[in-house]
């Protein structure tokens, strides 16, 4: 983990190493897929906002909507003196938190988390300046792989992952990630995750899958993320966005699929054949009911304590603790 004034996504040598070893693992396997995280450069952020404000992304607009109902009764009931918030992007909707915790005297620090320093380091600096008194601790963190909450945070501790990014990773991964998130939590903390509702397959295509084609540009920037970092020759126009909903396995399967047989190269990684038709499956988003969210909490060491919805059941927000 890394304070948040320095440069670039793969900055560091641990990081990019890291980059180059999921690209690898990712690139061949039999499906070829990579990990949703290297989406999100300054571009990337910039895109997924812009997806947030289309008229299909139902997500954000009625997690918004359950933040301003229940933010004070969240205050009320997990009392935080600190908010960290895992993917805070630019914490569009950890500022409807921090208000109502300010209104009850609490939250004195805010921590967001993300792998994007660039967006990072804009939403510490409007943070700031929208609440002077808030003390704003960014972390640039992979949370694939470690969570440190600063102990510069003062506890109880109320963390935020909202957006329902928890849908992003594959089920082992959220188990581990919720698992350690736990331990950094303790006992007199809270987790308050936000989870989009398995519904009609139709509302949820349309979601990933808008007419003015931001999802597919987003999903093709993390083939320009692998150029600029990695000096790979992706050619964007070779690719064709496809979103799909597998009702199996109840997620949103995003791929890029080849549109000719190609060759890319990869230096560090090695020549990647793609036949014509063959996919990267880019992103999965699973979607959840209230079983399969008590489930992963449980198997993860806390328990579910308020589950508020709203008014399609559209979206759900957790109110765990750990056990
Ligand atoms: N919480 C915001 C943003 C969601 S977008 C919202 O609900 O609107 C997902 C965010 O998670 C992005 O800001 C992205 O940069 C971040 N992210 C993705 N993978 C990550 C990882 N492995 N570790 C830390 N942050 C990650
Ligand atoms: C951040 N994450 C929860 C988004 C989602 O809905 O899975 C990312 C996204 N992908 C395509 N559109 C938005």
């Amino acid at each position: 983990m890394e304070n948040v004034s320095g440069p670039a996504l793969a900055a560091s040598a641990a990081s990019r190493d890291r980059m180059v070893s999921d690209v690898r693992r990712g690139l061949q396997a039999d499906q070829k897929w990579l990990p949703p995280t290297y989406f999100y450069d300054a571009k990337g952020s910039a895109l997924f906002e812009r997806i947030t404000r289309t008229p299909e992304y139902y997500l954000t607009r009625a997690e918004h909507a359950l933040l301003e109902r229940e933010a004070d009764s969240i205050a009320l009931a997990a009392g935080p003196r600190s908010l960290a918030e895992l993917g805070a992007g630019n914490a569009e909707k950890s500022r409807i938190l921090i208000r109502a915790l300010h209104a009850r005297g609490l939250g004195e620090a805010y921590v967001p988390v993300d792998v994007d320093r660039a967006t990072l380091a804009e939403t510490a600096a409007s943070l700031r300046e929208e609440f002077p008194e808030l003390d704003v601790i960014p972390l640039v963190a992979d949370m694939r792989r470690e969570i440190r909450i600063p102990p510069a945070a003062p506890r109880p501790l109320l963390c935020a992952f909202l957006g329902s990014t928890l849908g992003n990773f594959s089920a082992a991964e959220s188990q581990l990630l919720l698992s350690r998130l736990r331990g950094e939590i303790g006992k007199d903390g809270w987790l308050l995750l936000g989870a989009d509702l398995v519904k009609d397959v139709a509302t949820i295509e349309r979601a990933y899958n808008d007419a003015e084609g931001l999802t597919a540009q987003f999903n093709l920037n993390v083939l320009s993320v692998l150029n600029r970092e990695l000096g790979a020759d992706f050619d964007l126009a070779a690719f064709e966005h496809r979103a799909f909903y597998e009702p199996r396995l109840r997620r949103i399967a995003m791929h890029l699929v080849s549109r000719a047989k190609q060759r890319v190269t990869i230096p560090l990684v090695g020549e990647i054949e793609l036949a014509e038709g063959e996919s990267i499956r880019t992103e999965i988003s699973c979607k959840y009911d209230r079983e399969s969210l008590e489930e992963i909490l449980r198997e993860s060491g806390f328990a579910l304590e308020r589950w508020m919805t709203d008014d399609n059941r559209s979206f759900a927000l957790i109110l765990a603790r750990p056990e």
